[in-house]
């Protein structure tokens, strides 16, 4: 049965609420912000890309669409799979690009296997070390990672940060940009870097344009507002808290590549052999 029919909006928590819109840019800096990281990556056409946490599946078909390279999403939530599905059908690019259910926490892939591991959105609600931790070890060696992440301008009151966790749920945790730096380093990334830092005072009106422009989201969605009254204040609260508190805010692209092992000695061979 669809969430729709099961659930109703005030019961949803973020992610549901997300999924079952069908939201393609849930992210600081919606799809601009996607567009100009993605150029700051140069992504090749003979790269194989992971987009971890991918809901609907907008960014992983503009790449395919876009660099014509390979591309696997992964999601936790199956309506948010579902809709990626449909999503590369209608924009035919299912030949380059699969969505599949899994968890970022335990990836379904071997070691080595991606150029560029990519996530929007996601870490931020998530044990940092840990996901880049998983995110390192499907990489190949040299491979990148480049995390989109809301991160801290300066401290939150408790007051604020209870209410953006009530708005996105009780794990969401933005970081300083240098302590998101740190994650990386720590799960073993080297060249660590923040591009295209920016404050959270995007152009909303840009936002807006490009989510009209998604027709997985607004196909339904008179539907969904007439038939949940609760949808638009919902939505209205978390706007309104993002207005009002956004100077403390703001968003960029957390870099790191993977180093190539290093070649041991033989010395060193001798002496991890014997200890
Ligand atoms: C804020 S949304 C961002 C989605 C998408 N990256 C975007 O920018 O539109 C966060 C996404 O992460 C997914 N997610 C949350 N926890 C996850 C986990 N442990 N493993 C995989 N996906 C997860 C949610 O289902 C949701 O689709």
């Amino acid at each position: 049965m669809a969430l729709e029919e099961t659930k109703r909006v005030e019961e949803m928590n973020y992610f549901e609420l997300l999924a079952w819109l069908g939201i393609g840019s849930s992210h600081p800096g919606g799809f601009p912000a996607t567009q100009q990281n993605l150029s700051a990556m140069q992504v090749k056409p003979e790269e194989y890309v992971l987009d971890a946490g991918c809901g609907s599946g907008l960014t992983a078909c503009y790449l395919a669409k876009t660099i014509g390279c390979k591309i696997v999403g992964i999601d936790i939530n199956l309506q948010m799979v579902e809709k990626a599905c449909q999503r590369a059908e209608k924009e035919g690019v299912s030949h380059l690009v699969e969505f599949r259910v899994a968890d970022v926490n335990n990836l379904p892939f071997a070691n080595d296997s991606f150029d560029l591991v990519m996530a929007e959105s996601i870490t931020v609600f998530l044990d940092k070390v840990k996901v880049y931790r998983e995110f390192y070890r499907v990489l190949k060696p040299e491979g990148r990672v480049a995390d989109l992440e809301m991160a801290l301008l300066r401290e939150l009151p408790p007051s604020v940060k209870l209410q953006l966790e009530e708005c996105f749920g009780s794990s969401t945790n933005p970081l300083p940009f240098d302590e998101w730096s740190n994650a990386l380093a720590q799960a073993g990334f080297q060249d660590v870097e923040i591009k295209n830092p920016q404050p959270l005072r995007t152009n909303s009106s840009v936002i807006m344009n490009e989510l009209k422009k998604d027709w997985l989201l607004v196909k339904d969605l008179a539907h969904k507002v007439t038939n949940q009254p609760s949808l638009l204040p919902r939505l209205r609260k978390n706007a309104d808290f993002i207005k009002k508190y956004q100077s403390y805010f703001g968003f960029g692209l957390v870099c790191g590549r993977k180093p190539t092992p290093k070649k041991l000695s033989f010395k060193d061979r001798i002496r991890q052999f014997l200890f």
